[in-house]
């Protein structure tokens, strides 16, 4: 028995259903430039319309910070959804009081209409009870299908759920699964990946994920500054001096609990970072004062690889080099395509998420054949980090 409802629990003909989508989606130019987290609600707002209910469209975008922002209205958003899902979905130009209500009646059962961004009203991000309220009031079941929103508590992912019968929607409950099966109650050993510029930024999953995985490849900008810890010279690359101390606590942690960190032990070094940038494989030991470390090399890569077969479980944030420039995503394509082949053969569960890490894993072209890869930024890293994510906790409080 899961600790929060779903939509198998729910009675949805004739009812209002308020549904939190995640369409802070990327644009470009005015046009929604990836359909990713549109198509992952779609499931959601199908199975509820099939089932006979009004489906009432929560989201934000943008930062507005509680202004209306012209530029960050919901409107294309509603036109583009209309037309990849193949639904008619309409739009209603603010989302609380008596002419929202008339629109959400208006649209009758079986219907779809996206409110307003919520976060033109500043009572969202207060996560404000009168706020909330005034939400509730459109609607007569609350599901939140956004797990990629679900580590603010604001009115319409935490407050509200505490205001009307609360259930999960199917995104929601295909990533609380995944996520689950990758570090609450994984297959051992566990490999973690964390890449990515800074440890500054990763400091909290770092600590966490020692306590939790078998092994810890270190990518990245970030595994210079543990190299730097080390004593290695990293030239020119980037790196936290500041934070040697820091990176050494973690080493030894890590050391202490049996968690082995794996760092790189060659690397792709060029003095200028961009594509094509002339470049060399060397050992780590062997970087020029002018040089910087832009990909792990291929004994590093192998290495990798090799543990990899290994594992039973991977969970991955972060690339491993600047694959946004040729040739340096190399390692990074190359660790993922050994993942691909392990989870397509049945002998790897692979989770991914953090919005870096889906653009490196769709260049590798492996994103189908992983087990789950999260739509999720903050809210992924946080529940690496082992936080309770407000919105859904307030779920699980039903
Ligand atoms: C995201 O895009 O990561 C989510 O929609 C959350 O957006 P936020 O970081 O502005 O809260
Ligand atoms: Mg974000």
């Amino acid at each position: 028995m899961t600790a929060y409802q779903t939509l198998d629990q729910l009675e949805a003909n004739g009812k209002t259903v308020l549904v939190r989508v995640d369409l802070n989606v990327p644009m470009n130019d005015g046009k929604v430039s990836d359909f990713t987290r549109i198509d992952r609600v779609a499931p959601t707002i199908k199975e509820l319309t099939e089932k006979g209910a009004t489906v009432v469209l929560l989201s934000h975008f943008g930062r507005p910070k509680g202004q209306i922002v012209p530029d960050m209205s919901l409107e294309p958003v509603a036109h583009a959804m209309s037309e990849r899902l193949g639904i008619k979905i309409g739009f209603f130009n603010t989302c609380v009081g008596n002419e929202a209500m008339d629109a959400i009646r208006a649209t009758g059962s079986a219907g779809v209409i996206l409110m307003e961004n919520v976060r033109f009203f500043a009572g969202e991000e207060q996560n404000n009870a009168d706020f909330a309220a005034s939400l509730a009031a459109l609607g007569d079941l609350y599901v939140n299908d956004a797990f990629s929103c679900s580590h603010r508590a604001h009115a319409s992912t935490e407050a509200i759920a505490r205001l009307l019968p609360a259930y999960a929607g199917r995104n929601m409950e295909a990533e609380l699964t995944a996520l689950s099966a990758a570090l609450e109650v994984p297959a051992r050993p566990v490999m973690a990946i964390v890449g990515g510029a800074k440890i500054s930024t990763k400091l909290d999953l770092l600590f966490n994920l020692i306590e939790k995985v078998d092994n810890l490849v270190i990518g990245g900008g970030m595994a210079n500054t543990f190299l730097n810890a080390k004593g290695v010279d990293v030239g020119a690359s980037l790196c936290e001096h500041d934070l040697a101390d820091t990176a050494n606590e973690i080493l030894a942690k890590a050391e202490a609990v049996g968690c082995d960190i794996i760092l790189p032990e060659d690397g792709v070094l060029a003095k200028e970072f961009k594509e094509h940038a002339k470049n060399r494989t060397a050992s780590v030991l062997e970087v020029g004062s002018e040089e910087m470390i832009l990909d792990a090399g291929p004994q590093t890569v192998s290495h990798i690889c090799s543990r990899l077969t290994d594992c039973k479980t991977l969970i991955w944030n972060g690339p491993l080099g600047a694959f946004e420039i040729e040739p340096f995503g190399t390692g990074t394509f190359a660790i993922a395509e050994v993942a691909k082949r392990q989870t397509q053969n049945n002998k790897l569960v692979s989770v991914a998420g953090g919005g870096d890490t889906v653009a490196a894993l769709s260049k590798a072209n492996v994103t189908d054949s992983f087990t789950y890869i999260s739509t999720a930024g903050g809210a992924f890293l946080e529940w690496m980090e082992g936080k309770d994510l407000p919105g859904v906790k307030a779920l699980m409080a039903q």
